[in-house]
């Protein structure tokens, strides 16, 4: 089949934030700190390796902080000139989209990820796209979706998802797919499944984050009925589209943090702070020292020092009634 170059992308931002409170009353969840780039700047990074050419956010009230970001920002250059800052100038710059390489648009009511989708539809057109889910930050050398467009390269097209196993007591929190057979990085899959209960899920490979879609989704969406939690949900619009074209699982080689949990944000912060060139060595000694105070000290109740290692927690059981 004819493959066609993906040359834009989706990124949906409308959600509210309401785990990250009171952080995001006045300003998106997107626009929160990985180390010193906004969430939303990292999927952008991700998505201009893989070589996107425009990136299209479905956003919604109280998101202009976002088309700001993406902006230039004179004033502050002008003073960054004046001083002779001129890696901070270098930069901006570079992280700048160039003019016209960016649209907006927004989700008028929080009807579900597919609904978010769809309302980029004229901006996309007629033709394959990616699709990035920002709470979801990857690490990874090249990135998911630079890995993504070498499956799509290989199997010579289709749509492409990338999946990565999780422990079976999470699966419920994701879309989980059901695949026949393993090509090198690619899963043929043949089913799917949104938010399972346990025993539903035919597999622990979930759905990360990462798309590639072709552009009959669209109709798909459109015909859609609300799904799990009463929302137009973008897997079973894929399940749908499934009838007639082939979807790929690319097998993610790195790790996600799930960025819309605070422990999954944290955990990030920790994992790119401990890689940068900059801050990375102090960074490792300062969490080498915290981790053996809390451990030699222990100022708090058992459980809470469990919680923050990652370890089993004893809760007291409530008194019986
Ligand atoms: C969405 C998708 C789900 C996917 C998840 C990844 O769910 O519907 O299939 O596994 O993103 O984060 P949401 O997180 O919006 O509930």
């Amino acid at each position: 089949s004819m493959q066609r170059r993906i040359r834009k992308a989706i990124f949906p931002v409308a959600g509210l934030g309401t785990r990250f409170l009171p952080a995001t009353k006045a300003i998106p969840k997107e626009m929160l700190t990985i180390v010193d780039r906004p969430v939303i700047q990292m999927a952008v990074d991700e998505a201009r390796e893989a070589g996107i050419e425009h990136f299209v956010f479905v956003t919604g009230r109280n998101k202009n902080a976002i088309e700001d970001h993406f902006d230039k920002q004179t004033e502050l250059e002008s003073v960054l000139r004046k001083r002779g800052k001129s890696d901070e100038l270098e930069l901006l710059e570079s992280d700048l989209p160039s003019a016209g390489q960016t649209s907006f648009t927004r989700q008028q009511e929080p009807l579900g990820l597919g609904h978010a989708v769809w309302c980029a539809r004229n901006m996309i057109g007629d033709e394959p796209f990616a699709l990035l889910l920002p709470d979801m930050v990857m690490q990874s050398e090249p990135g998911c979706l630079k890995q993504m467009m070498d499956v799509y390269a290989e199997t010579g097209g289709g749509n492409v998802i990338a999946v990565e196993t999780v422990p079976w007591a999470e699966v419920s929190r994701y879309g989980v797919v059901e695949f026949s057979k393993t090509d090198g990085l690619a899963l043929a899959i043949n089913g799917m499944i949104e938010k399972p209960v346990r025993d539903k899920a035919p597999s622990n490979h979930i759905i990360s984050g990462r798309y590639i879609l072709q552009p009959e989704i669209f109709a798909k969406i459109e015909s859609a009925k609300p799904g799990a939690g009463g929302e137009i949900q973008l897997t079973d619009a894929m399940i749908a589209l499934m009838e007639e074209q082939p979807f790929w699982g690319c097998k993610f080689e790195g790790v996600t943090f799930d960025c819309g949990d605070k422990l999954g944000f944290l955990m990030a912060n920790v994992a790119h702070g401990l890689l940068r060139d900059d801050i990375g060595p102090a960074f490792r000694l300062g969490l080498e020292k915290l981790l053996q105070r809390s451990l030699t000290v222990d100022p708090l109740p058992v459980g809470n020092v469990n919680e923050r290692a990652g370890l089993p927690v004893t809760r007291k059981q409530p008194a019986a009634a």
